[in-house]
């Protein structure tokens, strides 16, 4: 007897409880425009579920939607359906900066209206595009619902069979997403952050995440205790209470980024589209931006960001780093350690930070009006320790400072397991605080990098002065992690995960790979990928790490001075997750395009073929990229840097070292 896939998917899930969809008439069903995406939906037995396929393949398996509440009934069944109504949108928008200039947001939308016994009201809204789909869940005003404490969501997320992800664990290591990413499948999972990538038997790639989190606690996964699925899991205040709403309210969108290849995730924009547009009526002060700092020196153990007889941040080494900006052509130096609070602990202590007061050796009113001389934005630190009242106490004190002073980017920090002694980042009261502080340096038209924030959802659209987040393991562990530094393949992992949340200050650019202070501990990559990740970890605030010592005179810097950050066209169009990575990108302000291949600790040979040229034009192609005998254990400087002629249509072949990578700047004749 010949039996069909879905047969055996159908036998499967009724063995683990979950409802199966029949083909009926009453199922609600929305596809995306292209009609290779669908989303059923289904009331059984007055509970709600949905599903979604591609290609005629389900990739999410029924799976059941409620919320429950605190003190009142919840809403997770007993559902009757009162309304539905689909409709489409189909628009083009031009992003300020980003990973590609115009943005197509074309999508079909289911929206239902829901009624339980009490007659309480409930809509979920589903839209469907062309690279996945989003939900969420609405709550309109009503006399029976004002104030809701919200306890859970029993949002599933159901897979037919065990498949593999890339995940890390929710608050295991840190509060703020910097683990390495592992490979292991769904049942080898307890609890996981977004995204989550999955690469399916069906040959399909998946990321969950979601969009545009607003008031609301952020959503990991909790691996259920029977069969291939996750349920939502919100993280909660310090009372145990996961969000405090109020009708009308809407969650944020959980979304399901859908593609047959890995680099149809890393271009999709869909978590852009479910993000409002642009609330900020003047964004001529909002810039992309390629800088330094005093930085790595203190990650490396040679300058502290407290006082004493090694502080990095003096007067006298600022304006030697501002010297060194202007003569390169970067756009900013940040400087670290130049407020009073640094003395001590500051990682346990956060409340002794001044915002507003630098320590004596560091001229700020001078140092401001230098770097404006130099036309070199100076960029302000404001490291809380977690002391989130501590802060905005000073917060408004402090932007009025660094307004007055031309100062136009801020980063921020938070390093503790948590703000203000008891709670988590990634709560409500994480979000609110992060969200403030982006609000009040938009009206004091400062730009924010945001590190140990709470994880991307492209609020980025809405607010584009938060211009680029931590919220992963950067290049600052190859410097001290007691695990010896990022393996080689972190970065061939990231663009299809962390990245997929948006722009990451990972802070590339290392040229000198050994810390004398930690000798267990470097940089796990050749000197071509440290060139290559400028292109492919995108940030439109983009940092070099090292010293300026270490990249005078080194003819490899040429190439970090000519990257932008800023770009018209993204492609990626060779990819595997984990092994390989080729990204190529035309920049905003040029006809010029850029490659960053990298590979992990495995050498290879790529082909890439230069079919996104105008054919119409010549090209020159300046190469930097392994050399022969490169690999990134014992020969990690060895570089061969040439310029040759190209044009559409030809195939560069990419020789890449065992962790290494290659460079490439096309520039139009
Ligand atoms: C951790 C940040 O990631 C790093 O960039 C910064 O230097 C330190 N905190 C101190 O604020």
């Amino acid at each position: 007897m010949k039996v069909s896939n879905s047969f055996i998917i159908g036998i499967l899930l009724s063995v683990l409880n979950i409802p199966v969809f029949s083909q009926k008439s009453d199922n609600l069903v929305v596809t995306s425009p292209d009609k290779s995406i669908s989303v059923t939906v289904k009331l059984q037995k007055g509970k709600l579920y949905y599903q979604i396929a591609k290609d005629n393949k389900v990739i999410i398996a029924p799976s059941s939607l409620g919320l429950k509440f605190k003190n009142i009934p919840h809403m997770i069944g007993d559902f009757s359906l009162v309304g539905k109504n689909i409709s489409s949108f189909d628009n083009t928008w031009e992003q300020p900066w980003g990973e590609q200039r115009w943005v197509r947001n074309n999508y079909n939308e289911l929206s239902i209206s829901l009624k339980d016994k009490l007659k309480r009201e409930m809509q979920i809204v589903f839209r469907v595009f062309n690279d996945g789909v989003g939900f969420r869940y609405q709550i309109p005003a009503q006399p029976s619902l004002d104030s809701l404490i919200i306890m859970d969501e029993t949002t599933e997320f159901n897979f037919t069979q065990d498949e593999k992800a890339w995940w890390i664990p929710v608050h295991r290591e840190n509060s703020y997403y910097e683990s390495i990413y592992r490979l292991t499948s769904i049942s080898n999972i307890d609890t996981a952050n977004t995204p989550i990538t999955f690469e399916l038997q069906n040959g399909l790639y998946l990321a969950i995440h979601e969009a545009n989190l607003t008031d609301y606690a952020s959503m990991t996964l909790e691996k259920k205790k029977e069969g291939h699925g996750f349920i939502s899991c919100l993280i909660p205040w310090s009372n145990g209470v996961k969000v405090y709403a109020k009708a009308p309210m809407s969650s944020p969108w959980r979304i399901f980024i859908i593609g047959r290849t890995p680099g149809e995730l890393a271009t999709s924009t869909l978590m852009l589209n479910l993000n409002e547009p642009c609330v900020l009526s003047d964004i001529s002060w909002v810039k992309p931006s390629k800088y330094i700092g005093i930085w790595w020196g203190m990650h490396l153990g040679t300058y502290t960001w407290s006082q004493g007889p090694n502080h990095g941040a003096t007067t006298a080494n600022t304006l030697r780093y501002i010297d060194f900006a202007a003569k390169h052509g970067f756009d900013g130096v940040l400087v670290e350690g130049w407020n009073y609070g640094w003395d001590g602990n500051w990682y346990e202590n956060g409340n002794t930070f001044s915002f507003t007061k630098p320590y004596p050796d560091f001229d700020l009113e001078y140092l401001a009006q230098y770097a404006r001389s130099k036309n070199i934005q100076l960029i302000g630190h404001h490291e809380t320790g977690g002391a989130v009242s501590n802060y905005e106490r000073q917060m408004e004190e402090a932007f009025q400072l660094y307004n007055r002073l031309g100062i136009r980017y801020v980063k921020t920090g938070y390093v503790n397991k948590y703000l203000d002694g008891k709670e988590w980042h990634d709560g409500q009261y994480g979000v609110r605080h992060y969200r403030k502080v982006v609000e009040l340096a938009a009206k004091y038209q400062i730009n924010i990098d945001n590190h140990e924030p709470i994880k991307p959802t492209g609020l980025c659209r809405t607010y584009p002065n938060l211009m680029t987040q931590e919220g992963g393991r950067g290049q600052e562990y190859d410097a001290w992690s007691p695990d010896g530094g990022n393996p080689p393949s972190h970065t061939t992992t990231l663009p299809f995960t962390r990245m997929l949340a948006g722009p990451f200050d990972f802070t590339p650019g290392t040229f000198n790979f050994s810390n004398p202070a930690n000798p267990k501990t470097r940089v796990q990559t050749t000197l071509a990928k440290q060139l290559a990740l400028f292109v492919v970890i995108y940030s439109p605030l983009q940092m070099a790490s090292d010293l300026p010592e270490n990249y005078e005179g080194k003819p490899a810097f040429e190439f970090i001075k000519r990257v932008p950050c800023d770009w018209e066209i993204t492609l990626v169009p060779q990819a595997k997750i984990g092994e390989y990575v080729v990204t190529v990108r035309k920049d905003r302000n040029s006809d010029n395009w850029y490659v960053g291949a990298i590979t992990n600790e495995l050498a290879r040979e790529l082909k890439l073929k230069l079919d996104f040229l105008n054919p119409n034009s010549q090209y020159k192609a300046h190469i930097y990229i392994d050399g022969e005998n490169a690999n990134w254990q014992d020969n990690p400087y060895d570089i061969k840097i040439f310029t040759i002629p190209v044009k559409a249509g030809d195939e560069l072949p990419l020789r890449l070292a065992a962790g290494g990578g290659a460079a490439i700047e096309i520039v139009k004749q």
